[in-house]
């Protein structure tokens, strides 16, 4: 849609083109806080409400085709309702959904995660992602017998209260409200891509067991971590004898069938795994070396570390993992996805280019992130999975910190208007994200950039 003078503002066309979205909220606020069920999903004036999706698309209760960068918050590296894991989760319907005894699904599941990722010796299924972290943790003071850990600024690790502290922006505070401070205390926070703070870190605090780190960069690749950084990251956890512990929670069975593990050739001691491992339904895992995974075994002299879960390797989950992971293991899904994500950052930044906006995208493998008010050198068309070029220097700060909700919300607005729904100022894409729904996006974005200018907000 051409943009002028006389155009509505973005709200108030978004407002008359998706009343169903509008109705369904009035009622969702009576129910729930904010009205949502994921502080992800929050939206101004409303969000948008989804009947069923299909590959790379969704449709909303007003009818509206959407091409999606959502994913199911990064599960769906297949698309939505892949054939195969339909079926193998309706066969699996008919058959329990609890039996509450092991079951064969379980061991193929974790044979798989043996198979494809090379730090996981051992496989232990937990109900979520934020469930693999916790586990991760526990484990690693069980076996260090210190009870702290470094993290790094603005990654995301689930929403526990040990992983709280830095997760979000100020980077630099040290509570967080609602969370002990003797459990926020367990937690030394430095910026990533720096292995001289980690090193002065680990130096300084003697009590300090573990490094916890999403391999790709925090909140998937907003300030994007790379091989070397984390090859001198093993190194140091090595030297100084701390356990590293890779969640690969969004990377994993993402950027490669391996993970970000296989992709730079360095294994964690530890992995924590949910969303694609779990083929689109509830599931994590926390994997790794045998010696640290042998704490939930009970042995003479030894703490066993209790774990039980109603929905650890529940069958559904099973059966989604299993069918997705066998296609994983071909290798297809990631290089498609990851083909689409470097030609969308490209489109983008030859668009970005040709109309000489102050916009530029980046971002490694199949995750794309836009930055507006940027007017720093613009990179080369990128060839690989990981582009090498990271805007503002990496800093965290600029790329991760507080965001101008009202221009999310207008691009969020405008690129729905334009038949996609884009997650603030990122998207994931899937192996169903072929070349014309690329095209399209970038069409969205054209159209969109052009509305959120003309409303001053860029
Ligand atoms: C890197 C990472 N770790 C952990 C989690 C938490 O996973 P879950 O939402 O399954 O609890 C997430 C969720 O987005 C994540 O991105």
């Amino acid at each position: 849609m051409l943009t002028t003078a006389t155009t509505p503002p973005l709200a108030e066309r978004y407002t008359a083109e998706f009343t169903g979205s509008k109705a369904r909220f009035e009622h969702a606020k009576r129910v729930f806080p904010t009205g949502v069920t994921h502080d992800t999903r929050m939206m101004d004036p409303f969000p948008v409400y989804v009947t069923h999706a299909k590959g790379a698309y969704k449709w909303d209760v007003d009818g509206h085709q959407l091409v999606d960068y959502f994913v199911g918050h990064g599960s769906h590296i297949l698309g939505h309702c892949p054939d195969d894991v339909v079926t193998a989760v309706q066969e699996q319907m008919g058959k329990g959904t609890h039996p509450g005894a092991c079951h064969d699904l379980e061991i193929e599941w974790g044979q798989l995660v043996q198979k494809l990722v090379p730090s996981a010796e051992r496989v232990r299924f937990t109900g979520s992602g934020t469930e693999a972290t916790l586990m991760a943790l526990r484990l690693a003071r069980l076996f260090t017998g210190k009870p702290k850990f470094l993290r790094f600024q603005g990654h995301f690790h689930g929403w526990h209260d040990y992983v709280t502290v830095s997760a979000d922006p100020p980077y630099d505070a040290t509570t967080v409200p609602g969370v002990p401070d003797a459990v926020a205390g367990q937690c030394v926070a430095v910026p990533p891509n720096d292995l001289n703070a980690v090193e002065a870190a680990l130096k300084a605090d003697p009590q300090i067991g573990a490094v916890i780190l999403e391999p790709t960069g925090g909140h998937w690749g907003a300030v994007p971590i790379r091989g070397a950084f984390l090859k001198g990251l093993r190194d140091l956890c090595t030297k100084h004898d701390k356990l590293l512990i890779f969640d690969e929670v969004i990377s994993g069975f993402r950027v490669s069938p391996g993970g970000a593990q296989a992709h730079y050739g360095v294994t964690p001691d530890l992995t924590t795994m949910a969303k694609i491992l779990a083929g689109g339904l509830p599931g994590g895992c926390c994997a790794g070396r045998a010696d640290v995974l042998a704490y939930i075994e009970p042995r003479p002299g030894k703490p066993k570390m209790k774990h039980p879960g109603t929905y650890n390797a529940n069958p559904l989950s099973a059966a989604a993992g299993v069918a997705t992971l066998r296609r994983i293991a071909t290798g297809d899904p990631c290089r498609l996805a990851n083909e689409a994500g470097r030609t969308l950052r490209n489109e983008l930044n030859a668009l970005f280019e040709s109309r000489n906006w102050p916009w530029v995208a980046y971002g490694d493998f199949s995750m794309v992130r836009v930055v507006p008010n940027y007017t720093g050198e613009r990179p080369r068309p990128a060839t690989g999975d990981t582009d090498g070029f990271v805007p503002f220097g990496g800093d965290v700060n600029a790329l991760d910190g507080p965001k101008d909700m009202k221009l999310v919300f207008a691009l969020r607005q405008a690129m729905l208007l334009n038949g996609v729904d884009w997650w603030g100022l990122a998207g994931m894409t899937s192996c169903a994200h072929t070349p014309d729904v690329v095209n399209a996006t970038v069409r969205a974005f054209e159209a969109s950039v052009e509305s959120v200018t003309a409303e001053g907000l860029v």
